[in-house]
């Protein structure tokens, strides 16, 4: 396999450059900053560097650009073009609360379905590393004051290791499942239940408080955000807090061999 990762220096596209090399494939880096040997410069703003990253490839993980409200509107004409050009295979990372055809990402996903020869959807829940990111509110707050804030009440989430999300497309880049997978960890929590594992594990407390979510975007604006974007992240706290993603799915276990990372194993490992 010779594959193109998109997004290939973030939290899952860098775990499937290592998961792929480690089966074999030969792959190339997407960045805009390209720094190691195999990456390639790539923005999915700037279509002249479409053709170079795709040369040669059969299989494309793919990453939506950052903070964009329409990611189709680059995503789709690129994936026309690599299944123009031989790409046979590709995964496509989106979220368990994108339905197919919807705008966005789900506009993207029915693109695949319809026009790649093999491919699949990952629709992971929320992702464990939001708790440790520096860069993203709750990682933030953690780190900075044991205190957190969400919109969604006391809604549960099947937080998921990236690491996970990384070894589910890896298996499927090489086994496409022509489907899309919903994609959790072992156990559905509430960011309460959530905030008393990090407490345990850092033996100090972690506090969470709920907020509405005209407060949660209005923070999220304030910190740089674009307006549309926090709003569409808003509409999903509310749905949480409704009950949306309080569920687990067996996918990692089925498609990897292996069960996903608990809260608390993740937690151990990246704040001990
Ligand atoms: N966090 C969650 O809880 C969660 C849950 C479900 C789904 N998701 C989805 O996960 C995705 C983020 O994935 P991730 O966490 O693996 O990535 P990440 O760590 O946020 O990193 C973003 C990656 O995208 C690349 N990128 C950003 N803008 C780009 C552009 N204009 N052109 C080319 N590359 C660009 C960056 O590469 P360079 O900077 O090197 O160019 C980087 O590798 C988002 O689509 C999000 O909706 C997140």
């Amino acid at each position: 396999m010779r594959a193109l990762v998109t997004g290939g220096t973030g939290k899952t596209g860098s775990a499937v450059v290592r998961g792929l090399r480690a089966r074999g494939a030969v792959v190339k880096i997407a960045s805009r900053h390209p720094r190691d040997p195999d990456a390639v410069g790539f923005d999915w703003a700037d279509v002249s560097s479409h053709d170079a990253a795709l040369a040669g490839v059969d299989a494309v993980y793919l990453v939506a650009p950052g903070l964009v409200s329409d990611p189709e509107r680059l995503m789709v004409p690129f994936i026309d073009r690599a299944v123009a050009g031989g790409v046979q295979r590709f995964a496509l990372l989106s979220s368990s609360a994108i339905e197919a055809g919807t705008p966005g990402l789900g506009a993207v996903h029915a693109a695949l379905r319809a026009r790649a020869p093999a491919w699949t959807v990952l629709r992971p829940s929320w992702f464990m590393q939001n708790f440790v990111d520096p860069q993203h509110g709750i990682g933030r707050g953690v780190r900075e004051a044991r205190a957190f804030v969400s919109a969604s009440g006391a809604g549960r989430i099947g937080f998921i290791d990236a690491e996970d999300i990384a070894a589910v497309a890896v298996a499927t880049l090489f086994a496409p499942a022509d489907a899309d997978l919903i994609l959790t960890g072992p156990q559905a929590l509430s960011y309460d239940e959530a905030a008393a594992i990090l407490s345990e594990v850092l033996g100090e407390p972690v506090t969470h408080r709920a907020i509405t979510v005209e407060a949660w975007c209005a923070r999220l604006v304030a910190a740089g955000m674009p307006a549309p974007y926090a709003a569409m992240l808003g509409a999903l706290e509310q749905a949480i807090a409704g009950g949306a993603e309080d569920r687990v799915t067996d996918e990692v276990l089925r498609r990897t061999g292996r069960p996903p990372r608990s809260l608390r194993a993740f937690a151990q490992a990246a704040l001990q």
